[in-house]
């Protein structure tokens, strides 16, 4: 029977993710503003951060997306992750630079990291808003990180819970009623 979770708290206001865009926009720049990178968001949940932290770097670059499915509705991964949407772009050559969501298990940034360097790009790194350590399983390399958040089920500015809140501005944590 699925809990009843509809009690939301605010973990991190629009003010903070604004503030901590700027600073990892600087730090991506820095590092970017001359190799036309392309940015790969790894569906649903990183559209949000995508596309206000494209605005703020302000440089040339590409964007694609890569979709992954590891949850299906669910607040803990099965472990089992699928491609449901392949890369559009050819990266061969090209600097990647993966936008994540949120890095939890790690599962779903191993595989999406696996898939990119058999097409043989000149680099890839990884930017994720969020960093849950708690639950993870397998070492992944966050090389721009933005906030570590504690062991708790979030939500909004691009992450679901059964696909609601995506929209919310700012992220939250559910609790259980
Ligand atoms: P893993 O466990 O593979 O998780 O690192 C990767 C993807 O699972 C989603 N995820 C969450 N989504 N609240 C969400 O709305 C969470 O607390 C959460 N933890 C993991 C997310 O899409 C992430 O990219
Ligand atoms: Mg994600």
């Amino acid at each position: 029977m699925e809990r009843c979770l509809s009690k939301l708290n605010t973990l991190i206001t629009s003010e903070q993710i604004e503030t901590k865009i700027a600073e990892l926009a600087a730090r991506i720049r820095e590092d970017y503003h001359d190799r036309n990178p392309v940015l790969v968001g790894v569906l649903k949940g990183s559209f949000v951060f995508l596309a206000d932290i494209v605005r703020v770097l302000d440089i040339p670059l590409g964007i694609d997306f890569i979709g992954v499915s590891s949850y299906r509705g669910r607040m803990e991964s099965s472990g089992e992750i699928e491609l449901i949407q392949a890369l559009r772009t050819p990266i061969a050559g090209r600097d990647v630079l993966v936008i994540e969501d949120i890095v939890d298990t790690g599962l779903s940034l191993n595989y999406v990291l696996n898939v990119l360097r058999q097409k043989t790009p000149a680099s890839v790194k990884v930017c994720a808003l969020l960093d849950k350590p708690s639950k993870r399983k397998i070492t992944v390399p966050i090389d721009y990180s933005g906030f570590t958040v504690p062991d708790k089920f979030v939500v909004g500015y691009g992450l679901d819970f059964d696909e609601q809140y995506r929209y919310l501005s700012h992220i939250c944590y559910l609790e259980e009623k």
